[in-house]
């Protein structure tokens, strides 16, 4: 039996967690408040916060699976893509751990960890997960992807998006509007008192299963714009309608790829990842079209949307199986398309 503890330290959230095969023991995590005054994840603030966030968050993940560091079979820590100063004090603080307990080191891409949440089972409670080959609708602050997963270690991207993500179109009309940040659980919850058809944005015109959001992020700026010039109060006055349409908006732009990449790969294993996976209408209309479809759809349990080791231990269990350990002197990825092992 193998026992992992995993660090996911890549934005500002510092997480571990402790798995035995499959099974999660433990999954910590440590929010950072910090950023939320300056609308956005300041990198130097993230750094320094998970410096004093990560040795009580592993004892923490340690202590709550009722596991000793002699126990461990491995650490796990995220390689990237994220933060550079970031990934550093994860990386540094699992190689320390790995040299001190004489045991391996597991590097983990980010965005295979959203991908493989579906894997991780619960003690005494049913697990459901998607069979091979699956589509992960992969929907986050920093990715948008589609991505075909053919085995636990076998990933090929169909589409992705060619500006920004998902997640920063949320975030950027949050900031817009002026709602705060991370703006994407704000507008789902207004978007739910909303009227959904009041308005509509410019959507995007892209070949195949590319993504692009920059479009109508610019779209919904001339909006506001042109609007508060005929009407200063009109934002306060249409605030719902513009999160709910908004939001309507992105979700088909999400949904038209997705379809045509069932329909072209014929996969009906349909699995969403990341922290937009959060959103309850996607998670709504994933769903209604999954019965109209045949899908099998797999939502991520909500703790295991946003960044969270417990993923990274997930995805580093399938790598320990492989014995694909990382050397000592590995050093973090910041940019995804550094990644060449994706
Ligand atoms: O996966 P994640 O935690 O970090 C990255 O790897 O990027 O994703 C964070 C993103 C943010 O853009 C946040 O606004 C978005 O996930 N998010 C949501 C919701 N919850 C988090 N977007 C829409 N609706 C939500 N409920
Ligand atoms: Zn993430």
């Amino acid at each position: 039996m193998v026992t992992i503890l995993a660090i996911e330290s890549s934005c500002d959230d510092t997480s571990a967690a402790v798995l035995r095969e499959e099974y999660l023991l433990s999954n910590v995590m440590a929010s950072q408040e910090v950023h939320k005054k300056y609308g956005g994840v300041v990198p130097e603030l993230a750094s320094r916060a998970h410096q004093q966030n990560i040795l009580p968050v592993v004892s923490q993940a340690l202590e709550q699976a009722g596991v000793s560091v002699k126990e461990l079979d491995a650490i796990a820590f995220t390689r990237g893509p994220g933060l550079l100063g970031s990934l550093l004090v994860g990386t540094s603080f699992a190689k320390g751990l790995a040299i001190a307990i004489d045991k391996p080191l597991i590097e983990v891409n980010h965005l295979q960890g959203h991908i493989l949440s579906h894997f991780i089972r619960i003690e005494g409670r049913e697990h459901r997960e998607p069979k091979f080959p699956f589509l992960s609708l992969l929907v986050s602050g920093g990715h948008t992807q589609i991505v075909k997963v053919n085995d636990y270690l076998d990933f090929e991207i169909l589409g992705h998006t060619i500006d920004d993500a998902v997640g920063e179109a949320f975030d950027k009309c949050a900031k817009l509007l002026g709602l705060g940040y991370p703006g994407g659980p704000i507008i789902d919850r207004l978007a739910k008192e909303g009227n959904a058809s009041a308005f509509r944005f410019a959507k995007p015109n892209i070949a195949g299963l590319d993504y692009s959001f920059s479009g109508i992020k610019t779209s919904l700026l001339y909006f506001l714009r042109d609007n508060i010039d005929e009407n200063p109060a009109f934002l306060e006055e249409n605030k719902k309608d513009i999160c709910a349409s908004y939001q309507k908006d992105l979700i088909d732009i999400l949904l038209k790829k997705l379809i045509l990449a069932s329909k072209q790969t014929g996969i009906k294993e349909i699995a969403l990842g990341g922290g937009v996976s959060a959103n309850s209408y996607l998670r709504e209309r994933v769903t209604f079209e999954g019965e109209k479809r045949g899908w099998n759809v797999f939502l991520p349990e909500f703790r295991f949307t946003t960044d969270n080791a417990a993923m990274i231990g997930i995805a580093g269990l399938y790598r320990y199986r492989k014995g694909l350990f990382a050397p000592i002197d590995v050093a973090p990825i910041s940019r995804a398309a550094d990644y060449i092992q994706y």
